[in-house]
């Protein structure tokens, strides 16, 4: 078959911006409206420069969910690092929930109450999926003392 060159480039140019567009991360804060939170969950006062846009939701509430439903392929979770026990459970449309965790393990003191001391960064994720609809489901680490959430994306 013969293809004008000129077409050809078009195609290609196309094939490439598809796939700029197809792959894409967008960040999603935790104050963001379209996660949905149980009761019991806070947002934590003040600005942190170690926070995806300066504050994280929290809870102590071992029932407490979080769920966040969206369209692609991959889904990552983003959190700072706190010298105690903090982290999370999450999983994407019902499998079995991974635990995640965001302590920072340099301090040894346990009964340490300082705020987050390490930079927010992609902690967790699950790539793969179809490109349809799924909902990533956050849920409480039985063993940790905190849960919180700082971004998703
Ligand atoms: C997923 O589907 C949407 C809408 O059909 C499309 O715009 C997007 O490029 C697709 N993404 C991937 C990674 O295939
Ligand atoms: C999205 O973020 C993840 C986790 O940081 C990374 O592995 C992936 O390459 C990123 N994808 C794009 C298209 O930037
Ligand atoms: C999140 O989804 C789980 C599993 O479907 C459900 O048990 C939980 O109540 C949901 N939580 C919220 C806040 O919607
Ligand atoms: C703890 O979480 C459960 C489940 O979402 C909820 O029913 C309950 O009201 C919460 N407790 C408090 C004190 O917020
Ligand atoms: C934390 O990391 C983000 C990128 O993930 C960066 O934009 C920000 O400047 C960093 N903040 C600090 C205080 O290092």
């Amino acid at each position: 078959m013969f293809v004008p060159s000129h077409l050809l480039l078009a195609l290609v140019l196309f094939r490439a911006l598809e796939s700029t567009l197809a792959d894409r991360n967008i960040t999603i804060d935790d104050n963001d409206g379209a996660i949905k939170y149980s009761p019991g969950w806070s947002v934590s006062s003040g600005f942190n420069a170690l926070d995806y846009q300066g504050s994280h939701h929290l809870t102590d509430n071992k029932s407490a969910t979080a769920n966040f439903t969206f369209t692609g392929v991959a889904v990552y979770i983003m959190a700072p690092l706190w010298p105690f026990a903090v982290g999370a459970q999450a999983g994407v449309d019902g499998s079995s929930p991974v635990a995640i965790d965001m302590q920072d393990h340099t301090h040894t003191d346990p009964t340490e109450q300082a705020p987050e001391d390490v930079n927010t960064t992609v902690l967790w994720g699950m790539e793969g999926l179809t490109n349809s609809s799924h909902t990533l489901q956050i849920s409480f680490w039985s063993i940790e003392d905190w849960m919180t959430l700082d971004a998703i994306m």
